[in-house]
């Protein structure tokens, strides 16, 4: 299987290479990850963004969350995804270029595939080795797909490799990552994929829904600690790439649901007074003071459709799953 490997972006023009597998890397520079981190670190909220949680181990981490009892999300989306792929493809069409923002392990653009016959399949994802990983085997698992894989960061406008006259253009959004984003950043992402498609183009986006604040929080709270583990991982990650001095044992998970702006937030929480070294700058921390590293934002199916709207998309139709725990919207750009 021939791999263009690490292919930058580095003209605005791309050939129109016809090899199935091909990998653009447009992966954050560790410099801008420096900058943003001490920039979060250095407000009177300590803040460091969710997008730092999938380092390699990180990617793993958070698929053994995908598999826990108390994480209902995607198994509950897969289900979703498994009955009603015809009908979503009735809607999303076929033969399309499917572009997959957060592509992950890729195992929830499988349950389509079949319905959707994409001519060209384009996760994006910021995990550099976890997504090619996931290419690699999704290619030899669909020998007639086409995978073109793109490493950069969705949160900031990002380039696709794609020639202006690609056809109507459908992407999948799944997994509610979208609720990683407040409100108004959500509405500009949205605004931003609204653009990249163009009229015609399609959104398939999971979005997680407002429920119980017990059963909330169990999933974000599981027994065996791995959420813990995914949390404290990006100090081990600071420590590792910046060249940071974080005590992993002088920090711990804390996730709650924040009912005022509907979300989960998961924070680390300093459990002494202590001073740590990041990037050659020194933070303070006292006993009790956090770190907000994740919002997990929980939607109505209104809410959501209002938002959506605000970006210029026409709900078509939502799927949910018999205990209304998560919903699947197909969303029209006209
Ligand atoms: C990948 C952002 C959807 O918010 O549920 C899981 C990440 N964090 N457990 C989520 C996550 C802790 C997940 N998203």
């Amino acid at each position: 299987m021939s791999l263009a490997m690490a292919r930058r972006f580095e003209s605005d023009t791309f050939d129109q290479s016809d090899s199935r597998l091909e990998f653009f890397d447009d992966h954050p520079a560790v410099a801008d990850v420096r900058a943003e981190v001490l920039e979060g670190l250095g407000r009177a909220h300590k803040t460091l963004p969710p997008k730092l949680f999938y380092d390699a181990r990180g990617s793993q981490l958070f698929d053994a969350i995908t598999e826990l009892p108390e994480y209902y999300p995607t198994r509950t989306e897969i289900t979703i995804l498994r009955e009603h792929g015809d009908a979503m493809a009735d809607l999303l069409g076929r033969g399309q270029v499917l572009i997959e923002l957060g592509s992950g392990s890729s195992l929830k653009i499988q349950t389509l595939l079949a319905a959707l016959q994409p001519r060209l399949y384009m996760p994006v994802d910021i995990s550099r080795e976890h997504l090619l990983a996931s290419a690699r085997a999704l290619c030899e698992r669909f020998p007639a797909l086409a995978v073109h894989a793109v490493c950069a960061d969705y949160s900031a406008p990002f380039r696709l490799p794609l020639g202006p006259d690609e056809g109507p253009l459908a992407a999948f959004f799944p997994g509610s990552s979208i609720g990683n984003f407040e409100p108004e950043e959500a509405l500009a992402l949205l605004r931003r994929v609204a653009e990249r498609l163009g009229p015609g183009g399609r959104l398939l986006i999971g979005v997680d829904l407002r429920k119980s604040s017990e059963r909330l929080e169990a999933a974000y709270n599981d027994a065996q600690g791995v959420t813990a583990a995914f949390n404290l991982n990006l100090l081990h990650r600071l420590n590792r790439e910046l060249g940071a001095n974080f005590v992993l044992d002088d920090f711990s998970h804390h996730a709650f649901f924040n009912a005022e702006h509907s979300r989960i937030e998961m924070h680390l929480v300093s459990r002494r007074d202590q001073e740590v070294r990041v990037a050659g700058e020194r933070f303070r921390f006292r006993a009790g003071e956090t770190i907000h590293t994740e919002n997990s934002c929980k939607y109505g199916i209104e809410d959501f459709h209002a938002l959506a709207a605000r970006a210029g998309f026409v709900p078509e139709r939502v799927w949910t799953d018999a205990e209304d725990l998560f919903s699947v919207h197909a969303l029209r750009l006209d």
